[in-house]
């Protein structure tokens, strides 16, 4: 298997971490890639934030109702769209994918926590002081791994089709 592939293959979901703080080297390439995701019309309608402060961390984990783990967290990053942009959502997810696998690259663990469509995504946006023209998309607390579960991956045969569906 080529590196990018070991990468992506080896991602998991993890959502314990160790106290270890991110190195900056790490943010700052996680930030970067997820600038360089594809976007419809390179339209780019995203602003990216970390939040390592753990008042703040601890604040994010009561509102979000499935990631309370963020609590524990080193960091928690957080993926804003332009809510008036048609693709944002998909612009978006595809800006946290390129994050999770920059950090992940790193050693990195981390977790999509949705966003977009939860009750408590405007009141984490009015936490982090965003402006309403945003949504927020996504939220990735990452740390490195100390604990990691391999949940089962559907079977290539079962999910795939050439030319046709059979
Ligand atoms: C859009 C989206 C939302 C998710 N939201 C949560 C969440 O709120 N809490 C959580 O613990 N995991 C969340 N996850 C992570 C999934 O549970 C996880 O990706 C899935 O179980 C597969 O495991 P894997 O990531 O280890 O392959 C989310 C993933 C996606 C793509």
């Amino acid at each position: 298997m080529n590196l990018g592939v070991t990468i992506i293959k080896g991602r998991r979901s993890v959502r314990k971490y160790k106290d270890t703080p991110l190195p900056e080297e790490a943010i700052h390439h996680a930030f970067d890639c997820a600038k360089f995701a594809p976007t419809a019309r390179n339209g780019q309608p995203w602003v990216f934030g970390i939040v390592q402060n753990r008042e703040t961390l601890a604040t994010i984990a009561g509102l979000a109702t499935h990631g309370k783990f963020i609590k524990d967290a080193p960091a928690c990053f957080a993926v804003f769209g332009l809510r008036d942009e048609k693709f944002y959502v998909e612009d978006c997810c595809a800006a946290t994918e390129n994050l999770i696998l920059a950090l992940w690259s790193y050693g990195i663990g981390s977790c999509w926590v949705a966003g977009d469509k939860m009750d408590y995504a405007g009141d984490v946006r009015a936490l982090l002081k965003v402006p309403d023209e945003y949504a927020l998309v996504s939220l990735i607390p990452a740390g490195y791994p100390q604990e990691m579960t391999i949940p089962p991956k559907k079977e290539l045969e079962d999910i795939i089709f050439r030319e046709e569906y059979k």
